[in-house]
C-alpha cells in the first residue's frame, strides 16, 4: 500500500483558523502511523475561496477525502480509516 499523504492547508484562511495544530498533528502521526503516513503542507487548497460565508476552514487532505473544521482528531480517524480499507 502507497503511503497515506495528509495535506494541511497553509493558505491564509485555514493557517488563521489554525490550520488543525499542525505541530501536534505531526507528533502525533509519527508516533501512531511512523512512515505510512507522510505529513506536508500546501498552498490554498482552492475550497475556502468558494465558500467564504459560511467557510468550514481549516481544511485539510487525506489522500482524496476533504476534511472540514479539520481538527487533529478528524485527521486521525480518517486516516485509521485508509489505513483499514487498504490492509
Ligand atoms: S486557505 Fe485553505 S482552502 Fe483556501
Amino acid at each position: 500500500m502507497d503511503k497515506i499523504s495528509v495535506k494541511v492547508c497553509l493558505g491564509t484562511t485555514c493557517f488563521v483558523k489554525n490550520s488543525a495544530n499542525k505541530p501536534k498533528l505531526k507528533e502525533l502521526v509519527a508516533e501512531k502511523f511512523g512512515d505510512k503516513v507522510e505529513i506536508v503542507g500546501s498552498p490554498c487548497l482552492g475550497v475556502c475561496s468558494t465558500n467564504w460565508e459560511i467557510s468550514k476552514a481549516p481544511y485539510i487532505k487525506v489522500n482524496d477525502v476533504l476534511i472540514q473544521e479539520a481538527t487533529v482528531e478528524k485527521v486521525l480517524a480518517e486516516i485509521e480509516a485508509q489505513l483499514a480499507k487498504g490492509e
